[in-house]
C-alpha cells in the first residue's frame, strides 16, 4: 500500500514538473480542411488536388516546428455546387474544428465560402479558383493559384500581333466572363477585331452548334475558356471533328484548354495550340524538374502533374510557412498578415509572391506550344511574356 502511495505521489510530481504533460504540450496538430471536387464535373482533378498537397507534406518532415503537425482533412463540393462547398466548409469549421481552409476548384464555391470564412476568421489559401474578384470577399482570403485576367490579358495583346480578327468562346460563369473581358480588351487595344463572342453552359454543353457557327464566321483564332479537363477536351476533340483545324482557324486561349493532364488524351488535334498560362510539366527550370520527378517517384507516369498540382503544391507551402512563423500557433489575424508577405523564388512555376494589398498572386506568364517531344504532348514555353505579373483586373481598376 505505501509502495502504491509512493508511486502515486511521484506519477503527481512528474506531471506537475512538466514531465509526463510535455508531450500533449509540444505536440500540436493543426487541421486544415481541403475542399476539391472528387466527383461531377473535374472529379478527376481533385483526387491531384490532395495528392500535390499530400506529396508536399511527405517530401517536407522537416519544415514544421518540432511536435507540430498537419492533419489534412478532405471533402467532396461534387463540382461547382456553391450551397455543398458552403455547408462543408461550415462544417470543418464547427465541428472539426480545422484552423485552415484551402482547396476549391470552382469560383462559385471560393464565393460562397467567403461569408463563412469572414464570419469564422478561418484564413482561406486558394489553390484554383480564378475569377479575379474572389479575393474581394473576404479579407481572410489569399491566393496562391491564378486569374485568368493574368494569362487572357497578356494572350490578347501577342494574339493583336498576329491575327487580326478573333472569336470568342466561354463558359458562362466568372472565370469565363474575366477570360473573354480580360482578351477582348487586350486584343482591341493592340488593334484586333472580335468577330463574334459566345458563352456556353458550364455543365455538358454540345459544343458542336456553337463551333459551327464559329467556322461559318472565318475567324483567324478562335479563343476558348472553359474549366479545364473533361470539358476542354470535349472542345479540343469537336475542334477537330468540325473540321476548324482544317479550315485554319488558330485556338488560343488561357492553359486551361491545354491541361497537361488530358494532353495525351486529346492527343494530334492539340499540336499547335497556342496558350499563355503560369504552368506547364513540361517547364525545363530545375525546381520544376525536381518537383516533376518526385512526383513521377511518387505517382508513376501514368498521371501528369497539371497547374492544378502545383497551385496545390505551392498552397502547402504557404500553409507551412504560416505555421513556421508562428511556432505552431495559428492566429488568423496574423496568419493574413504573413500571407500577404509569403514569397517562394523556387516554385515550380518559377518565382511567386502574394501582392500584400490585393492577397492575390504575382507570378510569370508563358507563351506556350504544344508539340510532341518523346511519344508524349507538351506544353512547350517558347517565351516568358510577363513577369511578376499582378491580376491585371486589379491593376486596371484601381482607385487612386
Ligand atoms: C474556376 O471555376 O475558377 C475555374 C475552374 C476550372 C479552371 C479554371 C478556373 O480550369
Amino acid at each position: 500500500m505505501q509502495l502504491y502511495r509512493n508511486i502515486v505521489i511521484a506519477a503527481a510530481a512528474f506531471a506537475v514538473l512538466g514531465f509526463g504533460a510535455s508531450s500533449s504540450v509540444a505536440d500540436t496538430t493543426i487541421k486544415v480542411g481541403m475542399i476539391s471536387s472528387y466527383s461531377g464535373l473535374n472529379g478527376e482533378i481533385g483526387p491531384v488536388m490532395e495528392k500535390a498537397m499530400r506529396l508536399y507534406m511527405k517530401e517536407h518532415p522537416k519544415d514544421l516546428p518540432p511536435g507540430v503537425k498537419v492533419e489534412l482533412l478532405t471533402r467532396d463540393d461534387t463540382g461547382p455546387v456553391p450551397d455543398k462547398a458552403k455547408q462543408l466548409a461550415q462544417d470543418l469549421i464547427v465541428r472539426d474544428k480545422v484552423q485552415l481552409l484551402t482547396g476549391v476548384i470552382f469560383t462559385p464555391n471560393a464565393m460562397a465560402m467567403a461569408p463563412v470564412v469572414t464570419q469564422a476568421k478561418v484564413p482561406f489559401i486558394i489553390s484554383n479558383a480564378g475569377t479575379a474578384s474572389i479575393t474581394t470577399k473576404s479579407p481572410y482570403i489569399a491566393r496562391v493559384s491564378f486569374t485568368l485576367w493574368q494569362s487572357s490579358y497578356p494572350l490578347g495583346t501577342w494574339a493583336a500581333k498576329h491575327y487580326k480578327r478573333a472569336y470568342t468562346m466561354v463558359s458562362d460563369y466568372g472565370p469565363g466572363w474575366d477570360a473573354e473581358e480580360a482578351f477582348t480588351k487586350a486584343f482591341k487595344a493592340a488593334g484586333g477585331e472580335i468577330v463574334g463572342s459566345v458563352r456556353v453552359p458550364v455543365v455538358n454543353p454540345d459544343f458542336a452548334p456553337f463551333l459551327q457557327r464559329v467556322k461559318d464566321t472565318k475567324p483567324d483564332a478562335l479563343m476558348v475558356f472553359v474549366p479545364a479537363g473533361t470539358t476542354a477536351t470535349a472542345v479540343m476533340k469537336g475542334f477537330g471533328d468540325l473540321g476548324l483545324k482544317a479550315a485554319g482557324v488558330k485556338l488560343i486561349g488561357p492553359g486551361d484548354i491545354t491541361d497537361d493532364m488530358y494532353l495525351d488524351t486529346m492527343g494530334d488535334v492539340a499540336l499547335g495550340v497556342t496558350t499563355v498560362f503560369h504552368y506547364s510539366d513540361a517547364a525545363t527550370r530545375p525546381a520544376n524538374k525536381a518537383f516533376v520527378a518526385a512526383w513521377r517517384k511518387a505517382y508513376g507516369t501514368e498521371l501528369r502533374p497539371n497547374f492544378v498540382a502545383v497551385g496545390a503544391w505551392d498552397s502547402m507551402d504557404a500553409i507551412y510557412y504560416v505555421i513556421r512563423e508562428q511556432k505552431g500557433k495559428i492566429d488568423p489575424d496574423k496568419t493574413m498578415d504573413l500571407l500577404k508577405h509569403y514569397k517562394n523564388a523556387n516554385s515550380p512555376r518559377g518565382p511567386i509572391s502574394i501582392d500584400p494589398d490585393t492577397r492575390d498572386i504575382v507570378q510569370n506568364e508563358y507563351l506556350r506550344e504544344v508539340k510532341k517531344e518523346n511519344g508524349h504532348y507538351v506544353n512547350v514555353e517558347l517565351e516568358t511574356v510577363g513577369t511578376a505579373v499582378k491580376d491585371p483586373w486589379k491593376e486596371l481598376n484601381k482607385t487612386k
